[in-house]
């Protein structure tokens, strides 16, 4: 074996130990490009140590994006505003700024269904997870159920850690399901912890005054909304939905939009 194959075989063993697996991946192909094209030592070190760094942040936001559960990939790059005029755009340039989870700000997005509630949700997780920060996403219906079963297993404490760690939770669709007192109380639990903490976005098509009938309980929605809102920016969208008007173009309009 001559000195160079040693280098060779040392060079890539060294960048396997200390886990540089994107700059061992492509050096082969990149030096022998590099030597055609005289690139400089300075830039070769540059281009590989930047690609090592791509790779590295695709896959944590990769990762981060698994964890999160959400539903689907829909930024907000993607929201038509011209269809739903009544959203300020100024509170969702504002939101994209991320400022509000620095301050551990809420977010409730209110309005009936199909006019975006979900995917202006998910556009923020998006670029929650793109500025580093951990995402869990979850229906209030599945949110709902663990807590019980957790509550019944005298789990809740470790379920409820295991939320709080989240830097953002996404809770959808609050009002479709009541909570029951079980349930309210689980909620209450979670809203406690992370109240001035961390923030939630939180979807629902039922207005705040109609909170007490999916607790069946206005004392308990009212301290629920009370630690919610007090540092929470609300998003009330009125208008058409979307999926309606989908579904007209296509010719399918039915008499009612169902949810
Ligand atoms: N203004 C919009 N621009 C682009 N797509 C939209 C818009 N509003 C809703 N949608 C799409 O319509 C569907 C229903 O929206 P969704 O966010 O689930 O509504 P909601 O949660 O309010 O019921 C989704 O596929 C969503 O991506
Ligand atoms: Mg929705």
């Amino acid at each position: 074996m001559n000195s160079n194959s040693l280098v060779y075989e040392r060079l890539h063993q060294n960048l396997l130990d200390l886990k540089l697996n994107g700059v061992e991946e492509i050096l082969d192909s990149y030096l022998e490009i590099a030597a055609k094209d005289g690139t400089s030592v300075m830039e070769i070190l540059d281009h590989l140590m930047h690609e090592e760094k791509m790779r590295r942040e695709t896959h944590l936001f990769e990762t981060r994006m698994k964890w999160s559960r959400l539903p689907v990939r829909k930024d907000l790059s993607e929201f038509d505003f011209e269809f739903q005029p009544s959203i300020d755009q100024s509170v969702i340039r504002e939101l994209t700024t991320l400022r509000f989870l620095h301050n551990a700000e809420n977010v409730v997005f209110l309005g009936p269904p199909g006019v975006g509630k979900t995917h202006l949700a998910i556009g923020l997780g998006i670029a929650a997870i793109k500025a580093g920060f951990s995402a869990y996403f979850i229906s209030a219906s599945t949110l709902i159920e663990r807590m019980k079963k957790a509550y019944h297993h005298e789990n809740l404490d470790p379920y409820l850690k295991m939320l709080a760690r989240y830097r953002l939770l996404l809770i959808d669709e609050i009002g479709y399901h009541p909570f029951d007192e079980e349930a309210g109380y689980c909620f209450f639990q979670l809203v406690s912890r992370r109240y001035e903490r961390s923030s939630t976005i939180l979807t629902s098509n039922k207005s705040y005054g109609d909170w007490g009938e999916i607790f069946h309980d206005q004392v308990i929605a009212t301290a629920l909304l009370d630690r919610i809102l007090h540092h929470c920016i609300t998003v009330n969208i009125r208008g058409d939905s979307y999926r309606l008007k989908e579904r007209k173009r296509m010719g399918l309009a039915p008499p009612h939009e169902k949810v």
